[in-house]
């Protein structure tokens, strides 16, 4: 890397630049879900200590620091790091460092929970996820007994670019196939949860939705390129293949045909979710 850039960790796609309109085109989806869970724990929330794998711009913290005693986070982007920073201001129970989540630097037992929301499918490069077996042993390691994990993630179904629960990706159909593959199924996921020996493994759907609310009814947003930089799904296209798409996109918006492509996936995603919260605990 060098000297002027800045860290970053993702395995494909450089947050750096994604995170200068991050904020305005995404939502922290599953909010409440995920302090519910906390909830189900034996300590009260606000005396717990929270820990965020890959926060990037500080969405989840910015929210979940309110209802905690305190939140770590840990994040691979200089960028995201700095933005956090500047929106949780002088907050004293938010306690942020730039790190890799796969080699924490907190000893033992120490978290009451640990989210990770959208982050998994950065891990890894390699089918058999090598990198999601270690992140999952490094959470249970820094976890406490009885304490929990949720991991806010996407299953298959609602990445397929043709009946998936978003509607741009029929569009980019190949950059989707690529990022669908960097995302372990979730019955694997599973799998591996009780290989590791976690306990009460459960999957909830999350209220709310992952991108801004014109993305719902205005199909010209997913053309910005402040939009594409939001969602890192376009770094797997080179600028040829996303104009090509937007050419795609131009001409399913003359003909009308990306409102029943809209329609069909707002009609999926209340089906099966836009993304989904897998929790699971620590034995005692
Ligand atoms: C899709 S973004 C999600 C950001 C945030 N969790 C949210 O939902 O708004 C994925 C984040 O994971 C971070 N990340 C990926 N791999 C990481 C690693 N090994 N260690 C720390 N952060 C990582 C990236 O830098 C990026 O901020």
């Amino acid at each position: 890397m060098k000297k002027t850039e800045k860290k970053n960790a993702s395995s494909y796609c450089n947050y750096n630049d994604s995170f200068i309109s991050y904020d305005q085109n995404r939502q922290p989806n599953g909010l409440q879900e995920i302090l519910n869970i906390f909830k189900q724990s034996r300590i009260p929330v606000e005396e717990q200590t929270i820990l965020e794998g890959g926060f990037g711009t500080g969405a989840y913290i910015n929210h979940i620091r309110h209802h905690v005693k305190e939140i770590h986070g840990v994040e691979g982007s200089e960028k995201g790091y700095e933005e956090t920073r500047q929106k949780v201001g002088n907050a004293e129970n938010v306690h942020l460092q730039i790190g890799n989540i796969l080699d924490l630097s907190f000893s033992d037992d120490f978290f009451d929970a640990y989210m990770v929301n959208q982050v998994l499918h950065h891990l890894d490069t390699e089918p058999a996820y090598p990198h999601l077996t270690l992140f999952l042993k490094e959470s249970r390691r820094v976890i406490k007994p009885g304490g929990v994990l949720t991991i806010n993630t996407s299953s298959q179904e609602q990445l397929n670019p043709h009946s998936g629960a978003y509607w741009n990706y029929k569009y980019i159909e190949k950059a989707a196939l690529a990022i669908q593959a960097r995302y372990i199924p979730v019955p694997n996921l599973l799998s591996r949860l009780e290989e590791l020996e976690f306990t009460e493994i459960k999957t909830t759907l999350p209220s709310g939705n992952l991108f801004q609310e014109r993305y719902y009814c205005d199909p010209r947003l997913v053309l910005d390129t402040d939009f594409q930089k939001a969602d890192s799904i376009y770094c797997f296209y080179s600028k040829k293949q996303i104009d090509e798409a937007n050419i795609l996109i131009r001409s399913s918006i003359d003909d009308g045909s990306v409102y029943q492509q809209m329609e069909h996936a707002a009609a999926r995603a209340k089906e099966i979710g836009e993304s989904v919260i897998i929790s699971a605990r620590k034995p005692l």
